[in-house]
């Protein structure tokens, strides 16, 4: 299937099921979907505490499973469905030393990311690089010259000091690519690669890799929502005339997909969550009022706190004075109900969390398409090393 006619079909089926994946749960007792979908609710309301549990880190367990009652759920699985890209032979070298101090995920990734760039005869650009790994990683096995460019000073600074200590011909551009004018950078002829730069980072990338006809491009993008606007504004002429206007939270969607190893972190977000929803039961009932009471995000730390601290914190951020002998417990229950509930009715939105990021990166590669590259889009990695594993590879034809 054509990268145009992928994009067709799932902005179809966005726009035919987005009730179902939408609105977040979160706010509601019930989704608005449930009288359409009544055999859909009964199925998930059942399932038990270890159902649920597999089914949100196994989506084609839960596919499979429910396709009895949403039977389209196998088809939006094979709809996501994205092959690996093919590996480069590269030139064996020794890196034993050269990844001291990178975070063994991260050196993962950039090793699966390297291994993909088809290229090697030409300088190469790392945008948005931090310490420029990935770029240094290239220089070095392919002899090349690499520029990184970052916006933290002392990144640079380490960045280069590692460049040298492995003898890679690196220079470090010191810039911010939001506020400054990028244009000097492509005056030399360079490939330019960007790994997980987020939002409007590698697009703006994109922007100046058209315009300036960048032979070889490669990237993996990430946090699509980061943008200054509230929605999205497609780069390719199909995404400009689609119905399927996407908003930040719809785009955020698409990276709510936790990696494993995060084990800890989910269960502090989970009992966060938990509290926010006891806080609403209780702002229902003193005032008499079925509406969501939207609560500022609560960081990390108030993981930490008792219930008591979190639920005071919370009536304070809404200017609500609760007694200091409050009795939490039977809004704790609710909030209990709640949050079960809330986690099976989030569990159709996963089937479509793939399709929103594969219809914002098929956008970005039709527009590649269209102004004159050969595009080809593919995992660079196994989905357990990163989420974000989506890289489109660009090279211009003469
Ligand atoms: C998510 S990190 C990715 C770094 C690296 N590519 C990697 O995968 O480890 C994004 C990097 O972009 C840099 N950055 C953020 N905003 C920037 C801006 N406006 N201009 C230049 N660099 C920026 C950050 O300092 C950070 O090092």
């Amino acid at each position: 299937m054509s990268l145009s006619a992928q994009f067709e079909t799932i902005s179809q089926a966005l726009l035919k099921y987005r009730d179902l994946w939408s609105p977040s749960p979160f706010k509601s007792l019930h989704p608005s979907w449930v009288a359409q979908y009544s055999e859909l609710q009964s199925f998930l309301l059942g399932l038990t505490d270890e159902q649920v549990e597999q089914y949100s880190t196994d989506i084609n367990l839960f596919a499979h499973s429910v396709s009895a009652v949403f039977p389209v759920a196998k088809d939006l699985i094979e709809l996501a469905r994205v092959s690996r890209l093919p590996l480069n032979n590269t030139r064996p070298i020794d890196l034993r030393f050269f990844r001291t101090g990178i975070k063994q995920r991260k050196w993962e990734q950039i090793q699966a990311f390297e291994a993909c760039i088809p290229w090697a005869q030409q300088e190469l650009t790392e945008w948005c690089s931090g310490k420029g790994y990935l770029a240094q990683l290239y220089g070095l096995r392919h002899q090349q010259k690499i520029n990184c460019v970052e916006y933290d000073q002392s990144i640079c600074k380490r960045g280069l000091k590692h460049a040298n200590k492995f003898d890679v011909n690196a220079r470090f551009h010191q810039i911010d690519v939001l506020k400054n004018n990028t244009d000097r950078l492509f005056e030399r002829p360079s490939s330019f690669v960007a790994l997980h730069a987020c939002g409007q980072l590698h697009l703006n990338l994109l922007e100046q890799v058209i315009k300036h006809s960048v032979k070889n491009f490669a990237l993996a993008p990430c946090c699509y929502h980061l943008l200054p606007k509230d929605f999205y504004s497609p780069l390719s002429t199909p995404g400009k005339i689609s119905s399927l206007i996407l908003e930040k939270n719809e785009m955020r969607l698409a990276l709510e997909e936790h990696v494993t190893g995060a084990q800890a972190e989910l269960t502090k977000h989970r009992k966060l969550q938990h509290h926010r929803l006891a806080f609403d039961e209780f702002c229902r009932e003193i005032s008499n009022c079925n509406r969501y009471t939207p609560t500022p995000t609560l960081a990390q730390s108030w993981a930490k706190a008792s219930t008591n601290e979190l639920m005071h914190h919370l009536a304070e951020s809404k200017n609500i004075k609760v007694a200091p002998d409050t009795d939490w417990q039977p809004w704790l229950n609710k909030g209990k109900t709640r949050y079960q509930n809330y986690r099976r009715y989030s569990l159709p939105r996963h089937l479509f969390r793939r399709l929103i990021e594969l219809w914002l990166v098929l956008d970005r590669a039709i527009a590649l398409q269209e102004n004159g590259y050969q595009v080809d889009l593919g995992e660079f990695c196994e989905k357990s090393m990163t989420p974000r594993n989506l890289m489109i590879i660009g090279q211009k034809l003469e």
